[in-house]
């Protein structure tokens, strides 16, 4: 028997052209895993009414392990239009499965490490002041929190009387006390210290394993003086029991600026839900976007491991598939460090790195030309040949001393 079981959920469009590729990866590692399948996506609602099927649940449940495609998901008109006819009118609401898994499951930290390869042609560079350019190093892990924040969906439009009558008692509610009901709405930002301390705490725990020289807190206390307060404040405290790390504090938009000045200078980033959201983004943004952006959802029990991008559909029919397998490739790295197979991670990491450094192998993003049927005529590789060069490079790749996330 397997030493591991994975919850394989491939998904809509193209996250079933990049799961398989990342398997055949961790085959090729020897990662001693069976995959059992898991439904998830926009079909199971079309022909369930439930994106994410109680069955895939308790296989999760079960198996503890998950590795996630993308799935596809619509406005709330076209999800009613495109249910099965047997299905419409009897009450069934599209929620996101995503979002369901991480309340479900309490995957409350969202790691996601931004880090470039060099040679990829998708890294950020920068004007020297006396000509010339610099392609500055980016490697930064942002620990996101997964489940509160703004996107805890305590929110309203047209809050009732008792809402109204809650947010009276607070001085600074006066100017919008005579607003309309239909002309208002509200979404509660809620931080709670236990989640506050686990984020960063994760992050702490991720800087010492591999050797981060210091954890940020990205928050906007100065304005957001109680959730950012309290986030900072779980921060400090947590801080105290990694003398040995230093915690900077920075403000999410003064970050956002800083991202191009000196994006090299920082480590792990904590942040609350939305800012977390936005700061991955940003800083993927500089590493190769979303062919390279690779993500886990870690609770306390389950943990799922996925790339940042969506389906993409409008490349889901290609045959053969053209997309960059690599984002979901690092994800399957995620997991082999997420369970201490921390040699095979690096491996793996290794293994793209070179590809990359090499530049005879690249998918249509890297070459930055239009993605579509073309794109392979004009020399870029499909998902499948991607794949294959990195399959050889691991055959020869040494992997670093320091092994672990990119360092
Ligand atoms: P998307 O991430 O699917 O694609 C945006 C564009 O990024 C694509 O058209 C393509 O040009 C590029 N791209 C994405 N993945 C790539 C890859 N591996 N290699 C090369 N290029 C890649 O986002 P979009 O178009 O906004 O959404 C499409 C669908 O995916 C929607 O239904 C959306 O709701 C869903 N979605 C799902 C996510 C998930 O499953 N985690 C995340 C984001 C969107
Ligand atoms: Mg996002």
């Amino acid at each position: 028997m397997a030493k591991y079981k994975v919850v394989s959920m491939p998904g809509d469009g193209i996250g079933n052209q990049v799961l398989p590729e990342a398997v055949r990866v961790l085959d090729a590692v020897e990662f001693d895993a069976e995959y059992v399948h898991a439904d998830i996506g926009w079909e199971c609602w079309r022909r369930e009414g439930n994106a994410l099927p109680e069955r895939t649940i308790d296989l999760l449940a079960q198996h503890k392990l998950g590795l996630f495609g993308a799935i596809t998901s619509k406005p709330k008109k076209e999800a009613d239009a495109e249910l099965s006819p047997e299905l419409r009118g009897k009450g069934y609401t599209y929620y996101s499965p995503i979002v369901t898994m991480r309340q479900r499951f309490n995957l409350d930290v969202c790691v996601r490490p931004c880090i470039g390869f060099p040679g990829n042609p998708l890294n950020f560079i920068r004007k020297k002041p006396g000509g010339g350019f610099e392609e500055p190093q980016v490697n930064v892990v942002v620990f996101r929190q997964n489940t509160e924040g703004l996107y805890g969906g305590v929110e309203w439009t047209n809050p009732p009387e008792q809402v109204r009558a809650a947010f009276a008692t607070h001085p600074k509610w006066k100017p919008f006390a005579n607003v309309k009901g239909e002309d208002l709405a509200v979404s509660l930002r809620i931080i709670t210290r236990p989640a506050a301390e686990r984020i960063a705490r994760a992050a702490f725990e991720w800087a010492r394993k591999f050797g981060y020289k210091s954890v940020t807190i990205c928050e906007k206390p100065n304005v957001l003086r109680e959730t950012s307060g309290l986030m900072e404040d779980a921060a400090k405290a947590v801080a105290k029991d990694y003398p040995g790390i230093p915690l900077w504090s920075t403000n999410i938009d003064a970050q956002t600026m800083w991202l191009t000045k000196n994006p090299e200078d920082y480590g792990c980033i904590v942040a609350s839900n939305l800012f977390g959201d936005v700061i991955s983004d940003a800083f993927a943004g500089l590493v190769g976007g979303l062919g390279f952006a690779a993500s886990g959802n870690i609770g306390r029990d389950v943990a799922v491991f996925e790339p940042t991008h969506g389906s993409a559909p409008k490349y889901a029919e290609l045959d053969p598939p053209i997309v960059n397998p690599i984002a979901m490739i690092l994800s399957a790295a995620m997991l082999l460090d997420h369970v201490g197979e921390t040699e095979k991670a690096s491996r793996v990491r290794a293994a793209i790195a070179e590809v990359v450094r090499e530049g005879k192998v690249r998918t249509y993003d890297m070459m930055r030309i239009a993605g579509g049927s073309k794109s392979i005529s004009q020399g870029a590789a499909t998902t499948n040949q991607m794949t294959d060069a990195i399959l050889a490079k691991l055959q020869s790749v040494r992997v670093p001393a320091m092994v672990g996330t990119g360092r």
